[in-house]
């Protein structure tokens, strides 16, 4: 079998695990070849691949990033690029293609599917939105980056008497919020799925240097927002050319508003991409590997239009066009439980 792998969308730790492991089942178990596209969807567009052997993934199983590259892509672009993928795969001899990407890089990976493509996907990105899968690898060591952070900004900021507003990645949904929030102890917890009314928020900070405390710790996801009709004014930072919300900065405006409000020192602390960047941690090896394992099986079995998922312990194989319909969003008992922090 020929099999071409590619990495697609924000980078995640943990993408080099798949890669490697993808090559470890493919060449060492099964005799085949792979070969790997470079930046994406662009790669296999425009034909620009490189040999996948042991030699070359030797050494990246620890390794950040994506020894491939990546980059996103316009849809209207890739839909026009369905016919030309379709001749790059018949002219590589491919029989099989692994894109491994987030939410707008497994609706590409249907769109290619549904175009006749054998596509097998895997799911990764820090945020865990992707429905089908309990977990997405990359999000372990992005709790695991804002936790260390969130603690470390408590020292200083019982030193100063100050409200730290932690602002963390989570462009539609709030998991990384919740889960570093919940393991640091943070004193409020802002997420997307549950727009926030300031006067609450305000109250709940207030209260706490009422009761004598010297700081306070606020972890907003950076796709959060005041709930309508809210006394706090945002700016809208409109879409950038892939379709995406461009936000204009919630964690610098809450800080600006609860020292406002509340006669206390506020600092924004925005932590963007240090969460997506480094050495994944030992869960997100071991769920990246078992997800190229499965790939790669699955491409044999010819199971395509297919990504694997984690179900609990086990790892399945779910349709792309189901996995790619709704998005994973913070239940509310999940955002019950995090109460009791408070
Ligand atoms: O989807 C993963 C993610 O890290 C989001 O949390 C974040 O909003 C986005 O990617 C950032 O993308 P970029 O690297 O293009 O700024």
């Amino acid at each position: 079998m020929r099999i071409g792998v590619l990495t697609s969308g924000g980078d995640c730790p943990g993408l080099n695990a798949v890669i490697r492991s993808v090559v470890h089942r493919a060449v060492v178990d099964h005799g085949d070849e792979v070969i790997g596209f470079h930046d994406g969807w662009r790669g296999l567009l425009e034909c620009d691949y490189r040999k996948l052997d042991l030699d070359a993934v030797g050494g990246i199983l620890a390794r950040g990033g994506t020894i491939l590259g990546s980059s996103r892509v316009q849809p209207a672009h890739l839909r026009d690029g369905v016919e030309r993928a379709r001749g790059h795969v018949a002219d590589l001899g491919l029989d099989a293609i692994i894109p491994i990407g987030g939410e707008g890089t497994l609706k590409a990976a249907n769109l290619l599917a549904q175009g006749g493509l054998p596509i097998v996907g895997v799911p990764k990105t820090i945020d865990n939105d992707i429905a089908s899968t309990d977990v997405t690898f990359g999000f372990d060591t992005a709790v695991g980056v804002a936790t260390e952070a969130l603690d470390r900004l408590k020292t200083t900021a019982e030193s100063h008497q100050r409200v730290m507003v932690v602002e963390v990645m989570g462009r539609h949904t709030g998991w990384i919020a919740l889960h570093s929030g919940m393991a640091a102890g943070a004193h409020a917890i802002v997420v997307p799925e549950r727009p926030f009314d300031i006067e609450e928020l305000t109250a709940i900070v207030g209260e706490r240097f009422s009761a004598g405390k010297r700081f306070a710790i606020v972890v907003v996801a950076e796709g959060a927002k005041p709930a309508p009709g809210s006394s706090m004014a945002v700016e809208e930072g409109g879409t950038d050319m892939y379709g995406h919300e461009r936000f204009a900065g919630i964690g610098n405006r809450l800080a600006v508003e609860l020292e406002a409000r509340l006669g206390k020192e506020a600092r924004p602390v925005i932590l963007g991409h240090v969460q997506r960047g480094g050495t994944p941690t030992a869960y997100d090896r071991v769920l990246a590997t078992r997800f190229g394992w499965h790939a790669v099986e699955a491409a044999h079995r010819g199971q395509f239009g297919m990504l694997t998922a984690l179900r609990g312990t086990d790892i399945v194989m779910v349709p792309l066009a189901e996995a790619t319909s709704t998005l994973k969003t913070v239940p509310a008992d999940r955002y019950e439980e995090a109460q009791n922090v408070l």
